[in-house]
């Protein structure tokens, strides 16, 4: 017995639209780290010491460690069945959108194409002064416990990641939010849904009339208002998901 609806594969079946939204939850079972779980990034430190300007101004060879760190984990990982699955969606499906809260490369990595990264990706890196993109080689002075800075202005290098009070990537919330009122299907994957503006878009797609369905190992901070709550982790529920979608189309 499928832990979704026919209703559910029948509309994804027949979508014209989708649009997604996912979170940490996605990449839990590549092995990165969530952010709230129990043995979640925000257990070991808070949000205020790593991920945000002043604590970066203040100690910058912590915060630079810290992402440095979170790169090697990235790297060190592959996409799950769920990053696949959400690929081979956007195959099937005519217009198709993924924003993800997500920094960690996996969704391009697993072959999706038409994705918002609303927070960035931690694979990228630039001037915090001149905007300069940074290469690696730029970064090796981490690994030797000192500042990375810019080659041409020595200012501090920084991820590519929107840290807590600063702005969404231009225009990225507001092409999120077009597809979330188009959408025929709207998933979201894999996300506690507290932070905004990211939270807004399965609440846009209802609003709009969409199937709003969150695909979690537990109930959501909005999954009263979903069309749908599919109980299971996201690198079983999708594949099985997809493969329903291709039989009912065959
Ligand atoms: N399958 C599906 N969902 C899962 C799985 C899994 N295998 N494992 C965990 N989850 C769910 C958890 O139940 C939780 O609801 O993933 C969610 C992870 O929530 P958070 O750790 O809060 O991550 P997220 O919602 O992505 O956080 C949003 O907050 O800290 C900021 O910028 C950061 O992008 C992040 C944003």
């Amino acid at each position: 017995m499928p832990p979704f609806s026919e209703t559910l594969v029948e509309r994804l079946a027949c979508a014209e639209r989708v649009a997604v939204l996912t979170g940490a939850g996605i990449s839990a079972e590549s092995g990165v780290p969530t952010f709230r779980d129990p043995d979640g990034l925000w257990q070991q430190f808070r949000p205020e010491e790593l991920a945000n300007i002043d604590a970066f101004l203040r100690n910058p060879v912590l915060v630079q460690g810290w992402y440095a760190h979170r790169r090697a984990v990235v790297e060190d990982v592959q996409p799950n069945p769920g990053h696949d699955a959400l690929a081979e969606l956007e195959r099937l499906v005519p217009h198709f959108l993924l924003a993800t809260q997500n920094v960690d490369d996996l969704h391009r990595r697993a072959g999706s194409e038409r994705i918002i990264e609303l927070h960035g990706n931690l694979t990228r890196s630039y001037c915090a002064d001149c905007d300069r993109p940074a290469s690696r080689d730029d970064l090796a002075a981490i690994d030797n416990g000192a500042e990375a800075r810019c080659r041409s202005c020595a200012g501090l290098l920084r991820p590519d990641v929107v840290w807590f009070g600063e702005m969404l990537p231009d225009g990225a919330m507001e092409r999120a939010a077009e597809a979330a009122a188009q959408a025929d299907v709207f998933l979201s994957v894999g996300t506690r849904a507290v932070v905004y503006p990211a939270a807004g878009l399965p609440l846009i797609a209802r609003e709009a009339g969409a199937y709003v369905v969150e695909v979690n190992v537990e109930r959501s901070a909005i999954a009263s208002e979903m069309s749908e709550v599919v109980l299971g982790p996201s690198g079983e529920v999708l594949p099985a998901l997809l493969d329903a979608v291709r039989a009912f189309t065959e």
